[in-house]
């Protein structure tokens, strides 16, 4: 066949559709361990906090995958909705971030324990390097949903934090604040 029909996004939703698809969804009963109040989770948690949609494309070594995560609008306590966020396994894989609707953060983390974060937004583009731990933070009242593209080998570890992230984003006084956490 010398024409291949091609996936397809619709970039203003990040729907996936024209390809195999597989969706993992993450409740907020399974993100107890990631809020500061991670009690409050347990009062709803069958509410699902994040989807990711990936096309089931062959992995391998130099095969890259394509997802998009759905974050829902949501907060914690105080402390907004986010992924529990990962180092990739094989360290020094990077990972492309393109922001598709809604409005947030990403976070991101070296392995020196220095964060910073990225405003997320429809149009945005993320390169997160090698050797960097991240997590998006959706701070608006829309689902934020994000493309990623990422080496098939790359693995997720979500272990290596052992503090959590150095950042922490909340609604104070209705103002989205980054807070730096001070570990006792
Ligand atoms: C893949 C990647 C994203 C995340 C997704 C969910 O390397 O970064 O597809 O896996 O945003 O976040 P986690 O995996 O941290 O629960
Ligand atoms: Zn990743």
């Amino acid at each position: 066949d010398l024409l291949i029909q091609p996936f397809q996004l619709a970039w203003a939703t990040g729907a996936l559709s024209h390809g195999p698809l597989i969706r993992k969804t993450t409740l907020l009963g399974d993100l107890s361990a990631i809020f500061t109040d991670g009690d409050a989770t347990q009062l709803f948690p069958d509410r699902p906090a994040y989807a990711v949609d990936m096309f089931d494309t062959p992995g391998g070594e130099g095969e890259l995958y394509v997802g998009v995560t759905h974050l829902y609008p949501g907060k914690v306590g105080d402390e907004y909705f986010m992924t529990r966020g990962h180092f990739h396994q094989r360290r020094e894989q990077g990972e492309v971030y393109f922001g598709l609707q809604g409005e947030g953060l990403l976070l991101m983390q070296n392995q020196q324990g220095q964060a910073w974060t990225e405003p997320v937004f429809a149009g945005s583009v993320h390169i997160i390097p090698g050797y960097t731990a991240h997590r998006l933070i959706n701070t608006g009242s829309q689902t934020l949903s994000a493309l990623a593209v990422w080496p098939s080998t790359a693995g997720h570890d979500y272990t290596s934090l052992p503090h959590g992230f150095a950042l922490r984003v909340i609604e104070k006084a209705g103002k989205v604040r980054i807070m730096a956490v001070k570990h006792g």
